[in-house]
């Protein structure tokens, strides 16, 4: 029993820190962003080796050839009600934009819809998931691509406690049989998950620590399970809004999360970079109902300064002069380690590894 005990403890001591399953959103809405080829290696310099592309732009999948990137790339809202309605229209966009680059660009999800339940054309998303579901089947990569939605916090009507989760009827409508695809298809939920606006809407009652991931002790006492950050409390109040949905371990990957520099209530360069250090360095854990890896999209590569309101224009990693706008630790996974523990640090982090630091 003694040998068991300090075998256990001499492997958690030597095991490296794991790689971050984390990526970038690549937004274009800025009129003076660097080249795909400059962005590309800006990425890979960073050692970020997960992207989400908000379309199919050719230039960009072009550089993204053998680049080792993942990919999570959506289908843009203008086009939900053509490839719902068509199955041909479904198969044309799988072939010219996803099968035409396979393999040299590596699809891990289709993100059929931004935030698109509920809305006008919620209608579109289940059907357009469908034909391209199918599609991937018939191009023979729908064991390697998984089709999904990604939806944001306003499809929940209830998030407080985490386990009182549930989706308001309108979203509802539309999302209990996509989750029922989802379950289907082993394709995991998209979730954008924006701790900052829930902080800005409501700093009188929400305290920043627990936005920001830096609160020690727990905040949120919900049965079994604590909370000591707003973060996991968002992301189990979807798992629970899932399981009312009658759907059981569902898996979630946050398609977007972000905390601004500037432009609005408790943006600034110090709180972004807390956030983002913070969120980096969390997702390797889960959350308290669902331990265990998630995987995160950080929004986003650049400041874009096309967006409004003004707050959204500051979500940036980088300037658009590829100047980093904080210092950053990034933790990425580059994919010859897929699998495996391996710490892929970059400067000083490694050091701090070697000497068996916990992360
Ligand atoms: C699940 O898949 C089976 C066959 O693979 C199919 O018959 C069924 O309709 C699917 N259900 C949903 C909700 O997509
Ligand atoms: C968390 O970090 C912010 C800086 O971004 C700081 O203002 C706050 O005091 C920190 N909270 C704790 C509990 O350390």
């Amino acid at each position: 029993m003694i040998a068991f005990v300090a075998l256990l403890v001499s492997t958690l001591i030597i095991a490296p820190a794991s790689a971050q399953l984390i990526g970038v959103c690549y937004g274009m809405q800025a009129a003076n962003l660097p080249s795909p080829a400059e962005v590309v290696n800006l990425y890979r310099s960073n050692n970020i080796y997960r992207m989400r592309l908000y379309g199919p732009d050719q230039a960009v999948l072009q550089a993204l050839a053998n680049s080792g990137i993942r990919l999570l790339m959506d289908v843009p809202m203008t086009e939900l009600q053509s490839l719902a309605t068509s199955s041909s229209a479904a198969m044309d966009w799988v072939l010219s934009n996803v099968a035409a680059h396979w393999p040299s660009v590596t699809f891990r999800y289709i993100a059929v819809g931004n935030e698109a339940v509920p809305g006008d054309l919620a209608q579109h998303v289940l059907p357009a998931m469908r034909n391209v579901h199918s599609a991937l089947v018939t191009a023979g990569l729908a064991s390697h691509v998984k089709v999904s939605t990604s939806v944001g916090a306003e499809v929940l009507e209830s998030s407080f406690p985490p386990s009182a989760g549930a989706f308001s009827t309108d979203a509802s409508t539309f999302l209990s049989p996509i989750a029922a695809f989802l379950a289907n298809t082993s394709s995991p939920l998209l979730v954008n998950a924006y701790p900052y606006f829930v902080y800005a809407d409501n700093y009188a009652q929400v305290s920043l620590s627990y936005a920001l991931m830096n609160e020690t002790g727990t905040v949120v006492q919900d049965g079994e399970f604590a909370y000591t950050n707003l973060f996991d409390a968002m992301i189990d109040s979807v798992h629970a809004a899932l399981k009312r949905e009658g759907v059981q371990q569902l898996a979630v990957v946050v398609s977007e999360s972000g905390w601004p520099t500037a432009g609005g209530y408790g943006a600034s360069v110090l709180n972004a970079q807390t956030y983002i250090k913070n969120l980096i360095r969390h997702v390797g854990r889960g959350t308290p109902t669902s331990p265990g890896k998630l995987e995160a999209y950080i929004n986003g590569m650049f400041d874009e300064n096309l967006k409004s309101p003004e707050v959204e224009r500051n979500f940036g990693l980088f300037k658009p002069n590829m100047e980093p706008i904080y210092p950053l630790n990034f933790v990425g996974d580059r994919p010859e380690f897929d699998g495996q523990s391996e710490s892929i640090f970059s400067g000083n982090i490694r050091l701090i590894v070697s000497l068996h630091v916990p992360s």
